[in-house]
């Protein structure tokens, strides 16, 4: 049976539009997209407008790649627009990169998000004779601007009734060729930001792009829609039709402060994203769940395998399918995969590879040797025409953008994002949960982004606090019980390859077969303990060691007075998140946790010593 592949969308790539007083705009884009490399790209396209007349260029391939190939540099005119695209969604192409341009080539359209209803207006377009010629989402822009153009609006009442039909997260940035002077762009969730310069407007996805030639900005907001001229930048709330009027800001960061949104480091700034990359990993088209939850449910031996954080995950989302969807797997290590269990696969067997770079070679070893025995494959990555797509039937993208810690953060909650709700979807095929209770348990899987908003804004400073007292412990432990022990090992992971401390992670109730004879007085146990079926056994498991004089740090749900009392340290979680769905919010103060003592300890979280961010080799 061959697998969909839906060239879909991307997400975190870099979006660039300029008008100039005089002089040529291509090779001032070309140097803006190079300052927005660090998001990450695969392909690159620029667009200007001269003479009422449209020019593009683009290609699959890095700037400097691309620029080589065709001379970004040589495009007329002093009004422009440029994209990076992150793919997350289909292999990159020529056909793919943006800009995408209606049917008249008068429209050309840089988008950066995930337009989530874009099969259906395709599908009508495409009925309207629209003649679409790449496989992404965002082509469906310019071709519903082209419509509205047609029917009388202008360039901005033109956008502004096309937002109004897209359902997702965007950036776009519009150009057209019978508005020379104007560049309109618009935003949801996707960020967008206005540079104000003496002769010339800008806009981009992030501030660095423009930071060199202004630091004079101006914020989109969500749902806001602006028109950039040289005389004015005129915001319009694409919901309402008010128009917004708002005073521009100075930009006092450097540029590198600006590449991390002005977090310290990259590391803190992707735990801060989790929210919107959790948002983004559920937009992936229910079709590719469908999918792999049938082929799953029909496979007589199911593995699921990865390495490292993309390994935890894999270990969250078979624990979540043998308790909502009564599935059996195995998960493997992939380093390990092939000394015996490659010789179990057969035909009908699967393999679920996880890896967020799609290129760690390890697991790309245990998908070839399961694949040269007949397994499926079905990969969950980030990279899109990573060596794993290529090696899969079936891929689903995490689409979390660039993630350049090299501590896997906000990846690990998008992969156990993504699992969770394979779970959920599996569990409905076997008939094990209702359509009640599936659709509720989907709503509550929508809803853990704000409760990790609430964490980062409520728990930070007292997860700073923690790590400053413990941040010259010698060792620590951290303990979980069912899929808490996923999250406690995901933890240790982190204090350990960041903060370089000696740690443990184990179930809770090993403790007495064993590691119980670490503990001594003051010795710092991290348990994370929800409120789930495991209670009242981890409080058990905490006065086992508490007994002996550990430091009790406990990770629990706000108001657990029980476990607070005979904890030496607290760090609260917000209330009713489904015990499945733990992993995704409880493993955030252990990431605070791990970045803040290295951090304390005078550590770069960002470049750990001897660790590479994709390990390419075996
Ligand atoms: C996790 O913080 C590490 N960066 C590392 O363990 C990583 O998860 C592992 O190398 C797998 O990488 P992948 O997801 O790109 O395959």
């Amino acid at each position: 049976m061959a697998f969909l592949r839906l060239d879909v969308s991307q997400i975190m790539c870099g979006i660039f539009g300029c008008i100039l007083k005089s002089g040529d705009v291509a090779p001032l884009m070309r140097q803006a997209l190079e300052r927005l490399e660090y998001r990450g790209y695969d392909s690159v396209g620029e667009a200007t407008v001269q003479s009422n007349k449209l020019f593009i260029k683009k290609d699959k391939g890095k700037i400097s790649e691309v620029h080589a190939a065709v001379n970004l540099d040589d495009m007329p005119g002093s009004i422009g627009i440029a994209h990076t695209r992150w793919a997350t969604h289909g292999a990159p192409s020529k056909v793919n990169a943006h800009p995408h341009t209606d049917c008249d080539n008068k429209v050309a359209v840089i988008h950066n998000g995930i337009i989530e209803n874009f099969l259906e207006l395709r599908e009508k377009l495409e009925h309207s004779s629209h003649i679409f010629k790449s496989r992404t989402d965002s082509e469906v822009v310019p071709h519903l601007i082209e419509e509205q153009l047609r029917n009388g609006s202008d360039l901005l009442e033109a956008v502004i009734e096309t937002v109004r039909k897209l359902k997702g997260a965007y950036a776009i940035v519009v150009l057209c060729s019978s508005y020379p002077d104007t560049i309109v762009c618009a935003r949801k969730e996707s960020p967008l930001v206005i540079g104000i310069g003496k002769d010339a407007v800008y806009c981009a996805s992030d501030i660095p792009a423009f930071l060199p030639l202004t630091n004079k900005a101006l914020l989109l907001e969500e749902n806001e829609v602006a028109l950039l001229t040289l005389s004015k930048v005129e915001i319009t709330n694409s919901e309402t039709g008010e128009v917004v009027s708002r005073a521009p800001f100075e930009v006092t960061w450097t540029r590198q402060a600006a590449e991390k949104s002005g977090y310290d480091y990259f590391m803190l700034k992707e735990i801060y994203e989790q929210p919107q990359a959790i948002r983004n990993a559920l937009r992936t088209q229910r079709i590719y769940y469908d999918l792999v939850a049938s082929r799953i449910d029909s496979a007589d031996v199911v593995y699921f395998t990865g390495c490292g954080t993309a390994y935890h995950a894999c270990l969250a989302g078979a624990y979540s399918m043998a308790k909502l969807a009564g599935l059996r797997s195995n998960v493997v290590i992939a380093s390990e995969f092939n000394q015996v269990h490659t010789n179990l696969l057969d035909k009908k067997s699967i393999v679920v590879a996880l890896s967020q770079s799609g290129e760690t070679m390890d697991t790309l070893n245990a998908v070839r040797e399961a694949r040269a025995r007949g397994a499926s494959i079905v990969s969950v990555t980030n990279v899109m025409g990573s060596t794993v797509t290529r090696l899969s039937d079936v891929y689903v993208g995490q689409n979390s953008g660039p993630e350049i810690g090299v501590a896997a953060t906000k990846t690990f909650t998008a992969q156990v994002t993504v699992l969770t709700r394979l779970a959920i979807v599996l569990s409905k095929k076997r008939g094990r949960t209702s359509s009640a209770d599936t659709e509720n348990l989907l709503e509550k899987l929508a809803q853990v982004p704000d409760a990790i908003t609430s964490i980062l804004k409520q728990q930070d400073d007292k997860v700073r606090e923690v790590a400053r007292k413990c941040k010259n412990l010698p060792s620590f432990c951290f303990l979980g019980r069912g899929i808490s022990e996923v999250t406690a090992i995901e933890g240790r992971l982190k204090l350990l390859e960041i903060a370089y401390v000696p740690s443990l992670a184990y179930a809770a109730g090993e403790s007495k077969h064993g590691f119980i004879a670490m503990v001594e007085p003051g010795y710092p146990v991290i348990f994370v303990a929800p409120n789930d079926e495991t209670h009242s056994k981890i409080i058990g498991n905490i006065m086992e060691m508490k007994a002996r004089g550990a430091h009790i740090i406990s990770i629990v749900e706000e108001g657990d007075e029980q476990i607070k009392s005979i904890s030496d340290d607290f760090i609260e979680m917000p209330r009713g998140i489904p015990g499945i769905m733990t992993p995704l919010a409880f493993v955030v103060p252990l990431q605070l946790l791990a970045y803040y003592v290295a951090v304390e300890k005078g550590h770069d979280p960002d470049h750990p010593r001897n660790l590479a961010k994709s390990v390419t080799v075996e």
